[in-house]
């Protein structure tokens, strides 16, 4: 690993990672392609470990000429994917782009590899970040997600994943392109953009403002924090088998309503004299809503040695305390027209969206 492409790495987990590989990595060059999409900003990408082995660009995915370029200029031979749409209420609002960039987007990427590789197949890598949602829902009794478990995506998103990972198995088994694939579950942690679960309590507590509970919100996430998330790739990336893919995890599976009022209780400690868990307002659920994700992680276990650091009470304490000393960070990310926008569609017109559904 020298030249590493990295997309979307202005995003939550690309960012994360690009500190995690300079750090984890002396020698490697990162090249970070991100369009800067209103989930994506350089305010993530202050202070890294070594920012002389950072380059950033500007762009799309989509874009071939520009992609191919990028693979000669800076003789690329790892590429970790990360650039995604990835909130699964916008894809129920606006799925084109999600078709659009994880499933066109992904296509590029592969078609750029297989051209500027040929033959290549020592030294080179096509990695693809993919999440649990691939696999469906799960009943409360199921046993949790194993490699083998058949695809059976139910949102515009996580159909848009789906697609994406059966693109990247294709050029493995038709073109040879050296691929490894990992199939995450949620993610939390610094940087993750405020319309998500976790940061969008943490952040609603503080401004007083009420707590929106999907349902009855007792679907349950297999939680895991980003960290944890970055060094399963890394792994992957030296010491997974070229074809395979592999389920990563944190084994945390609460209810959400659980994890709200664990956020509500870690701020009533770190900043106490209010009742936050008083603030949580029970919702018009999410259409199509997924019940249960789980991860079975034995395969990253066994092969690789990976397993998280993180349990979920010391990312979720790692986690508020990081918003809670990063309000100008939220400031500059998340104050923005689109994301007031965002909050009157996905919120305040909430009744609606479920009406429609019946209707
Ligand atoms: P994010 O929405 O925070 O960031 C996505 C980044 O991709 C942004 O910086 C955005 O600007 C960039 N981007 C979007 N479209 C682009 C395009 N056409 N060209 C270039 N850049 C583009 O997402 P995230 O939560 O960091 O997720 C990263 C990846 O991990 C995604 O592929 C997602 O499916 C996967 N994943 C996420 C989770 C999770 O819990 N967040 C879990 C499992 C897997
Ligand atoms: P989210 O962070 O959007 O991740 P995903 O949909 O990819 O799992 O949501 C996590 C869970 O929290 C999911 O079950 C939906 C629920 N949720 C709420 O109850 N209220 C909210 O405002 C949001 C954003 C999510």
């Amino acid at each position: 690993m020298k030249n590493v492409l990295i997309t979307g790495g202005a995003g939550f987990i690309g960012a994360n990672f690009v500190r995690y590989l300079l750090r984890a990595e002396p020698e490697v060059h990162i090249i970070n392609l991100d369009a800067l999409t209103y989930a994506g900003s350089l305010e993530n990408l202050r202070d890294l470990p070594d920012p002389s082995r950072h380059t950033f660009v500007h762009g799309d995915i989509c874009d071939a000429d520009l992609v191919n370029r990028l693979m000669r200029e800076h003789e690329i031979d790892t590429i970790v994917h990360f650039a995604a749409e990835s909130h699964v209420d916008r894809s129920i609002l606006g799925p084109a782009p999600f078709i659009k960039t994880n499933v066109i987007g992904t296509f590029t990427l592969l078609e750029a590899a297989r051209q500027a590789w040929g033959q290549e197949r020592d030294g080179v890598r096509f990695h693809h970040v993919s999440t649990d949602e691939v696999y469906g829902s799960l009943a409360p009794d199921d046993p949790p997600f194993q490699e083998s478990t058949a695809y059976d995506p139910r949102s515009p998103y996580s159909a848009s994943k789906a697609a994406s990972d059966h693109l990247v198995r294709a050029y493995f088994h038709t073109y040879g392109l050296p691929v490894t694939i990992t199939n995450c579950s949620n993610n939390y942690g610094p940087y993750q953009f405020p319309e998500k679960l976790i940061p969008l309590m943490i952040l609603n507590a503080l401004q007083g403002r009420p707590l929106p509970v999907y349902g009855d919100g007792k679907q349950v996430r297999d939680w895991l924090y980003v960290e944890d998330h970055c060094e399963a790739i890394h792994l992957v990336l030296r010491k997974g088998q070229v074809g395979e893919t592999y389920n990563i995890g944190g084994g945390n599976q609460p209810y959400n309503i659980d994890v709200v009022r664990k956020i509500c209780a870690l701020l009533a400690e770190l900043r106490p004299g209010v009742d936050y868990a008083s603030l949580i307002t029970h919702v018009p659920d999410r259409p199509g809503h997924d019940r249960r994700y789980a991860m079975d992680t034995t395969k990253i276990r066994s092969e690789l040695g990976w397993q998280p650091r993180h349990d979920l009470e010391s990312g979720l304490r790692a986690t508020v305390r990081w918003y809670l000393s990063h309000l100008d960070w939220v400031a500059k990310v998340a104050q923005g027209e689109e994301f007031q926008k965002w909050l009157q569609q996905n919120y305040a017109d909430r009744q609606s969206l479920a009406g429609r559904r019946r209707a």
